[in-house]
């Protein structure tokens, strides 16, 4: 008897290809269920004693091959793809901590990680303190204060791009027996690979450089397969996993990140130039800048400036909403990374969660503003931040209009 309908429809619609010749990128296996032969081998495939698919929360193909990609990109034995940088940062510091332990991070932090250390893993009873990683002498005295299962940094940190000397960390970090976690986010694997520098895991956003455009969430861990066999065992129970989707867009990203990474540092280095030698900015933090304060650690650790610079104004908050109001090219949002250039004032936007304590702790200045430089041509960009300087500096040195009279 011929099948029914629908059955037949079922069949006809789920017959996959068979395809000989490789295609020249990889296919987004959107499928929540991967069928196995017979019993025997879906009991072996969902146990892990036979390599293969059950369950998409278990592992996807093309998931699977942007955890490959990141781990090559950092030389590491293994690596994971998560559904944003959050989660990949979550799930390495949950992996390795439990209630009653301890992690030291840098107080230079991206503002949700600095709340998930603060709110979410201190009500699940894991402390943290957070100090000045730019000083060993602090670094080792809270690493001797009491036994700490993480180290906790940021390659180039969010906002205020502290450098910190990731060898030296990672050799102290471990003299003490801690783990050693790094965001390097702002970096990407272009400018830096901390595991070459000790590091044991690290981590990225990689909404961020890695897909370079916009528009995708996600995020990625690397290091030794012990490591990574952990995570991917807390991601089975914890969920958080990485559409197939968004892992194709981060992989399409990945083969320009060289070419990409050139491009936002030869016009950030520019921008740097320019804001360091105009009237009315105070101070410019560019890794690649002489003036910055770990310049010399950014220049043997990084393999360039970056595309991400920051810096304050003369007038504070205040001149800083007027030259981003002024300004004609850059995005008003929050991310980094992108083909857009990107202009926020980080208290008010990526790092609202702080207090005004804790932005002070953290070096970030009322009247900071942060730039994730662009694609865009590098003229276009000179001329209208010269523009919005120029907007700033008449703001802040206008006196009040006198009233009209009615
Ligand atoms: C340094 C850093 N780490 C992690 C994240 C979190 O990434 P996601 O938004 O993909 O969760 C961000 C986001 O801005 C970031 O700037």
């Amino acid at each position: 008897m011929d099948d029914g309908f629908t059955t037949r429809a079922i069949r006809a619609a789920t017959r996959v290809p068979r395809v000989d010749q490789p295609p020249s990128s990889v296919p987004i296996y959107q499928a929540a269920t991967f069928a196995s032969a017979d019993a025997e081998e879906l009991g072996d495939v969902t146990t892990g004693r036979q390599p293969g698919y059950v369950y998409a929360r278990l592992g996807n193909p093309t998931v699977d091959a942007l955890a490959d990609a990141f781990a090559a990109l950092h030389a590491a034995d293994a690596g994971f793809a998560a559904a944003t940088g959050m989660a990949a940062i979550h799930l390495a510091v949950t992996s390795q901590v439990a209630a009653g332990d301890r992690i030291v991070a840098t107080r230079a932090l991206y503002g949700t990680t600095r709340s998930l250390f603060s709110t979410v893993l201190a009500r699940a009873g894991v402390a943290t303190t957070f100090v000045d990683v730019t000083d060993l002498v602090a670094v080792e005295a809270a690493l001797t204060a009491a036994p700490a299962r993480i180290l906790y940094l940021e390659t180039i940190s969010n906002p205020t791009l502290v450098v910190p000397d990731l060898a030296a960390l990672a050799s102290l970090a471990h003299r003490h027996g801690a783990t050693v976690v790094v965001d390097n986010t702002f970096a990407s694997p272009y400018l830096c690979r901390p595991l070459a520098l000790g590091a044991d895991l690290v981590v990225e956003s990689a909404t961020k450089y890695l897909s370079g455009h916009s528009d995708v969430l996600a995020g990625a861990v690397a290091g030794s397969r012990p490591l990574i066999d952990a995570i991917r065992a807390l991601h089975v129970d914890t969920g958080g996993t990485l559409a197939p989707f968004s892992a194709f867009l981060v992989l399409r990203g990945i083969p320009t990140l060289a070419l990409r990474m050139e491009r936002h540092a030869a016009t950030a280095a520019v921008l740097a130039e320019l804001l360091e030698g105009a009237p009315g900015v105070e101070q410019v933090w560019y890794p690649a800048r002489p003036s910055h304060p770990q310049h010399a650690v950014a220049a043997r650790q990084l393999a360039g400036g970056g595309g991400m610079l920051a810096f304050e104004l003369a007038g504070g908050a205040a001149a800083g909403r007027t030259f981003i109001d002024a300004l004609r090219i850059p995005e008003r949002t929050a991310s980094l990374g992108s083909i857009h250039t990107i202009v926020v004032h980080p208290p008010s936007t990526t790092h609202r969660q702080l207090t005004p304590a804790q932005l002070a702790d953290a070096g970030i200045a009322p009247g900071l503003l942060r730039v994730s430089v662009g694609l865009e041509d590098a003229a276009d960009l000179v001329a209208d931040v010269q523009g919005a300087l120029a907007a700033a500096r008449a703001a802040v040195g206008a006196t009040p209009a006198t009233p009209a009279i009615p």
